[in-house]
C-alpha cells in the first residue's frame, strides 16, 4: 500500500503542470546519457542553485533563496577535471562552470581586456610595447596563463561533449527535470552519482491557489485594527509544503545510484543532528553539511561510518585561496570508487 509519503510526492506531480522544456531536455539527456554509458564513463548529475516559487502563474513576482550556484559551478569543473561527464542541472542565469571565473560583479570580464596597442592604458596589452596597427582586444598579460588554462578545460569539455547544461527556474520545473534525469540514468546503475547541491524550496504555492494574472495591491483585502502601516493592506502568502523527493529519489528513480545530497542550516548546534537524521530518514550514501556563514571554508561529510570535517587550510601571505570544493569533490570520488568495488565484490550495503 501507498505511504502518505508516495501520495503526497504522486499528488505533486498529478497537480503541477510539466515545464514546456521537459520533452527537449529529456531528448538531449538521453543522447548524453547514451554516450557516456558506451563510453563506460561515469556520469554525475549535479544540481545546482536556487529553486523559485511563482506566486502568479504569470509570474511577475516570486519567492527565490540566496544560493548563487557558487557550489554547483566550482563542483562541475572538479569532476570534469576527473573524468566525470556532468549534466548540469542548475538555475537559468546562475554561474555556470568556467564562465564562473568571469561573470560574477565583481569579476567583470571586461576588466580582464584591454585594447592592443593603447598607450597608456595598459602596457602589458601588445607585444612587447609594439603598436597593433588597427586596434584589437586582447586579454591583458597578468590574466592571461590563468585565463588560458580555464579555456582549455572549458574547450575540452564542449569538444568531447561532457557537459550538459540544462536550466531550471521554479521549484516544479526542477523537481520535474531531476525525476525525468533519474529514470533516465537508471542505465547506468552504480556509475551514476547524484551530487545535489541545489538548494531546493521546501514551500510553493500549489496550482489550485494560483493567481493567473498580477496580483494588485488594490486588490488585496483590509484587515484593519492590527496597527501596522499601508493602511491595514497585508498580502498573506499561504504556502503548502514540497514533498521530500530524496526518499522516492533513493528508493524508485535511482536505486543503484550513489546519492549525495547537501545540508544546509544557519545555527551551528542543529547542523549534525540534521544531517543524520537526513541519512536515517532517506537511507542514501552520504549528506554533506554546511552552514551558510562558512560554507566556502568548511563542510561535514556525514555516512554511515561516522563523520568527517573537510576545512579549507588557514592562508600565509600572498598564498591564493583554496576552493573548498577542490578538497569536496575528490573526497565524494573516493567514495564513490569505494562503492564500486564493493559492489563489484557482492556487498550489497551502501
Ligand atoms: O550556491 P552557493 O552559494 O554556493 O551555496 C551552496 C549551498 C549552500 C546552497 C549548498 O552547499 C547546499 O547546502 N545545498 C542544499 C541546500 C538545501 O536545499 O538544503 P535543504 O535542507 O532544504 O535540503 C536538503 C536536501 O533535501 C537536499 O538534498 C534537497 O535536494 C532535498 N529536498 C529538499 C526539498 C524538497 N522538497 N525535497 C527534497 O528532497
Amino acid at each position: 500500500m501507498a505511504t502518505t509519503h508516495e501520495l503526497s510526492e504522486t499528488h505533486y506531480f498529478e497537480t503541477n503542470p510539466p515545464p514546456s522544456t521537459l520533452p527537449e531536455h529529456t531528448a538531449l539527456a538521453n543522447s548524453f546519457i547514451k554516450l557516456h554509458h558506451s563510453a563506460s564513463r561515469p556520469v554525475v548529475l549535479l544540481t545546482s542553485g536556487g529553486t523559485t516559487v511563482p506566486l502568479e502563474n504569470q509570474t511577475v513576482r516570486f519567492i527565490d533563496n540566496f544560493s548563487a550556484g557558487t557550489r554547483g559551478a566550482t563542483s562541475a569543473e572538479y569532476f570534469l577535471s576527473q573524468g566525470y561527464a556532468v549534466v548540469f542541472l542548475h538555475r537559468q542565469f546562475s554561474l555556470l562552470p568556467f564562465s564562473r571565473h568571469y561573470s560574477h560583479s565583481t569579476n567583470c570580464f571586461l576588466d580582464f581586456l584591454s585594447e592592443w596597442g593603447r598607450i597608456g592604458e595598459d602596457d602589458e596589452g601588445g607585444k612587447d610595447g609594439e603598436q597593433a596597427a588597427t586596434p584589437d582586444v586582447v586579454v591583458k598579460a597578468r590574466y592571461r596563463q590563468q585565463m588560458l588554462s580555464v579555456l582549455r578545460k572549458y574547450r575540452k569539455a564542449k569538444e568531447q561533449n561532457l557537459l550538459l547544461l540544462l536550466p531550471f527556474t521554479t521549484v516544479t520545473s526542477y523537481l520535474f527535470t531531476l525525476k525525468m534525469l533519474a529514470c533516465q540514468m537508471q542505465c547506468l546503475g552504480n556509475e551514476a552519482l547524484f551530487y545535489l547541491a541545489a538548494a531546493v524550496s521546501d514551500f510553493f504555492v500549489p496550482p489550485s491557489r494560483m493567481a493567473e494574472h498580477k496580483i494588485q495591491s488594490g486588490d488585496i483585502p483590509s484587515t484593519d485594527g492590527d496597527g501596522s502601516t499601508g493602511g491595514g493592506k497585508k498580502l498573506v502568502v499561504d504556502l503548502d509544503p514540497v514533498p521530500k523527493f530524496l526518499k522516492r529519489l533513493v528508493e524508485q528513480w535511482a536505486p543503484r545510484a550513489m546519492i549525495v545530497s547537501f545540508k544546509l542550516e544557519t545555527d551551528p548546534s542543529m547542523l549534525l543532528s540534521k544531517c543524520r537524521q537526513s541519512l536515517d530518514r532517506y537511507s542514501h550514501h552520504l549528506v554533506i553539511g554546511n552552514l551558510l556563514s562558512t560554507r566556502k571554508r568548511e563542510v561535514v561529510f556525514v555516512d554511515r561510518k561516522g563523520l568527517e570535517w573537510i576545512r579549507t587550510p588557514e592562508l600565509r601571505d600572498g598564498e591564493e585561496e583554496v576552493e573548498i570544493e577542490s578538497l569536496i569533490v575528490p573526497a565524494v570520488i573516493r567514495k564513490h570508487q569505494e562503492l564500486l568495488q564493493r559492489q563489484r565484490s557482492g556487498d550489497t550495503n551502501r
